[in-house]
């Protein structure tokens, strides 16, 4: 390929770790739309890219980006790493643009593909209490969602959104 954009690796020889074997389904690039709300804020659609690559290390890098349906302009992004610990369980950090930061850890279904992650670290927040995401791939469809705790709202959805490898 020419560049970051095709593959799943940046250096397309290196041999998938055998850590992240079980994670081998993520690897390429998803983009789809979804939708957000939360009980404060207004509903608003959105469309999505990920991106899901390695290096031979036993960690899969991953990378969001979103934007408005309408006009193309930047929305969130985020950026952070995958492992699986060798106890079957997953682990994920992420930093967001919003310059929150977070330790997501859960479980990895490698029958169903479905992964469920709880925080539990937040850092750098001025609202956010609690977040937690849930993935499943079938086929070729990424679909997710992700709920959210504030200082003044209780654990409710922010986002849901279903994603095709492209
Ligand atoms: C609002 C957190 C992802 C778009 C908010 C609020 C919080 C938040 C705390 C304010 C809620 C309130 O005022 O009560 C998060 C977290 C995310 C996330 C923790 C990831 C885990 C996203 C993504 C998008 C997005 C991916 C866009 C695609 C928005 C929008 C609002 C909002 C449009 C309303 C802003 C406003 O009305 O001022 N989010 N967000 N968020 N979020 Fe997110």
């Amino acid at each position: 390929g020419s560049g970051e954009g095709e593959g799943v690796s940046v250096r397309e020889m290196e041999l998938l770790h055998p850590a992240i074997a079980p994670l081998e389904f993520l690897l390429g690039r998803w983009r789809g739309e979804g939708e957000g709300g939360f009980p404060t804020i207004n509903s608003f659609r959105y469309g999505e890219e990920l991106f899901f690559s390695h290096s031979g290390k036993p960690v899969i890098a991953y990378t969001q980006k979103t934007w408005k349906l309408e006009s193309g302009e930047p929305m969130h992004a985020e950026t952070g790493y995958w492992r699986l610990k060798s106890d079957g369980s997953i682990e994920v950090v992420i930093a967001q643009s919003t310059g929150l930061v977070e330790l997501q850890k859960g479980s990895f279904d490698a029958e169903n593909r479905t992964m469920e992650l709880k925080s539990e670290l937040i850092g750098n927040a001025s609202k956010v209490k609690e977040i937690r995401r849930a993935f499943r791939v079938s086929d070729r469809e990424l679909s997710y969602t992700v709920q959210m705790a504030t200082h003044t709202t209780n654990l409710q959805s922010h986002l849901k959104a279903v994603l095709r490898q492209i």
